[in-house]
C-alpha cells in the first residue's frame, strides 16, 4: 500500500484521528498517560511506524522525551535534548516544522541518539506543539521505516494534533500550578495560626510568670500592710514600699510584654534606625550597619526587625565572629536584609533536619519571611561564616 497522506485514507480518517485525540485529551488523565496514549494513537491510526513526543521543560530549557511508541516508551523521561540539538531541538528553537525524506545523516540538524535507533527509520516529520497564545510546549515527531514523502496536508494534520495537545498540556500545567498555590495558601494559613498560637503561649507565659506573680506578691504585701497599719506603722510602711517596688516591676514586665508584640522602637524611629539601635544593643565586638529608608507596612517592619533580632542573637550565641555586618537595602523590587558574620559557620541542611518547634530560631525566621511572601536563606558552611538574607518583595510595600 502506498500512502500519500498521513491519515488513513481520506478526510474522514483525519477527523477520526482528531476526534480520538480530543477524547484522550478530555479524559482528565495524568499528563504522562495522555502523552503516551496520543503517541500510541498516532502510530496506530496513521501510516507511520513510531511517534515521539518531547515536552519542553521551560525552566531548564530542555526537551524531554515523555511519550513514545513501544518499545521506545521505556526511554520516556530518560532522553533529553537542549533547544537547538537534533531535529526536535531545531523545531523547538525555530517553532517551525521539519520534514526529512531520506538520508537523515546528511542533514546538519540531525543528531544520532543510539537508543532511538535512527538507522531503522528513513523518513520523518517533526512539528512544534504550540498553544494558541504562541507558547512552545514540546515537539511531536513521526518516523517511517520505508521512505515516504510527507505532504503539506500531513504536516498540517500533525500540527493540528500537536496544537490540541499543547492546549491540553498548558491547561494541565496551569491547573497544577493553581493547585500548588492553593496548597501553599493553606500551609500559610496553618502557619499563621501556629505562629499566633506560639506567640500567644509566649505572651501567656510572660504574663503568668512575670506579671501575675508580682501582682500576687503585691497583694500579699498590701494585706500585711493593712493588718499592721494600726499596731505597727513602721512595718506597714515597709510592706507598702515592697508593694510599690512590685507594682513598678509589674509595670516594667507589662511594657516588655507589649514590646514583644511590636517593638515600640519601630514606631518611634522607623525600621532603619531601629535596626541600627538593635545592632548597637547586641554585645558583639564589631557590627557594621548600613541601612536605607524603606516604606514597608507595619507587620512587615515587625517581621524584618524580629528576623534581624534572631539572626543577631544567633551570631552572638553560635558564631564567635570577629566582624558582623547588617545591611538593609532596596534592590530589584525588594527590600533586602542581610546579616553576615565571619564566624564558625554551620551546615544549614543538617540544621533544617532537626528543626525545632514552630515560631523559634531559623524555622521561625523562615516562616515569618514566607508569611510576607518573601524568602529567607541562610548561606553557611562550617568555617566559612554565615550570611542570612531576607528578601521582602516590594508588593508588600505601601
Ligand atoms: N550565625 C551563625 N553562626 C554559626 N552557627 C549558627 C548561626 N546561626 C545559626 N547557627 C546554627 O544553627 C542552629 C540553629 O539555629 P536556630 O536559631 O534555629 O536555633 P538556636 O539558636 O540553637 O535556638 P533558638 O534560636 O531556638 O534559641 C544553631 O544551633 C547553630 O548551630
Ligand atoms: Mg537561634
Amino acid at each position: 500500500m502506498i500512502h500519500s497522506r498521513l491519515g488513513l485514507a481520506d478526510a474522514d480518517s483525519d477527523a477520526q484521528l482528531l476526534h480520538r485525540v480530543i477524547e484522550i485529551l478530555s479524559a482528565g488523565l495524568d499528563l504522562d498517560v495522555v502523552v503516551q496514549r496520543v503517541a500510541d494513537l498516532i502510530t496506530e491510526t496513521t501510516s507511520t511506524d513510531v511517534c515521539f513526543v518531547h515536552l519542553l521543560d521551560k525552566p531548564r530549557g530542555r526537551l524531554q522525551l515523555r511519550g513514545a511508541t513501544p518499545p521506545f516508551d521505556q526511554f520516556a523521561r530518560h532522553i533529553e535534548l537542549s533547544l537547538g540539538d537534533g531535529v526536535s531541538g531545531w523545531v523547538a528553537a525555530h517553532c517551525a516544522p521539519a520534514v526529512i525524506t531520506d538520508n537523515k545523516r546528511a542533514d546538519p540538524r540531525y543528531l544520532y541518539i543510539p537508543e532511538l535507533r535512527g538507522e531503522d527509520f528513513t523518513s520523518m516529520a517533526s512539528v512544534p506543539m504550540i498553544t494558541r497564545p504562541g507558547d512552545l510546549v514540546g515537539v511531536l515527531n513521526v518516523h517511517t521505516r520505508d521512505r515516504r514523502e510527507f505532504t503539506q496536508a500531513d504536516v498540517e494534520l500533525l500540527s493540528t494534533v500537536a496544537g490540541l495537545m499543547a492546549g491540553a498540556i498548558e491547561n494541565a500545567s496551569l491547573h497544577s500550578r493553581l493547585a500548588e498555590r492553593e496548597e501553599a495558601m493553606e500551609r500559610f494559613a496553618e502557619q499563621i495560626v501556629l505562629l499566633g498560637e506560639t506567640e500567644r503561649r509566649q505572651l501567656a507565659g510572660e504574663i503568668h510568670d512575670g506579671i501575675s506573680q508580682r501582682i500576687v506578691s503585691l497583694s500579699f504585701h498590701l494585706s500585711a500592710a493593712a493588718d499592721a497599719v494600726a499596731s505597727d506603722p513602721v512595718s506597714a510602711a515597709e510592706q507598702i514600699a515592697r508593694a510599690q517596688e512590685l507594682a513598678a516591676g509589674a509595670l516594667d514586665e507589662t511594657r516588655l510584654a507589649i514590646a514583644g508584640l511590636r517593638p515600640p522602637v519601630l514606631d518611634d524611629l522607623g525600621l532603619a534606625a531601629s535596626l541600627e539601635s538593635l545592632a548597637r544593643s547586641i554585645p558583639l565586638p564589631d557590627v557594621a550597619v548600613d541601612t536605607v529608608m524603606t516604606n514597608l507596612p507595619e507587620h512587615a517592619e515587625t517581621a524584618v526587625y524580629r528576623i534581624a533580632q534572631e539572626a543577631l542573637q544567633n551570631v552572638l550565641k553560635h558564631a564567635s565572629a570577629e566582624h558582623v555586618q547588617l545591611r538593609l537595602s532596596v534592590a530589584a523590587g525588594a527590600v533586602v536584609l542581610e546579616i553576615s558574620d565571619d564566624g564558625v559557620g554551620f551546615d544549614p541542611a543538617a540544621t533544617a533536619e532537626r528543626a525545632g518547634p514552630v515560631g523559634y530560631g531559623l524555622p521561625g525566621m523562615q516562616q515569618r519571611a514566607e508569611l510576607l511572601g518573601g524568602q529567607l536563606t541562610a548561606d553557611s558552611a562550617p568555617g566559612r561564616g554565615t550570611v542570612v538574607r531576607l528578601r521582602v518583595p516590594v508588593s508588600a510595600e505601601r
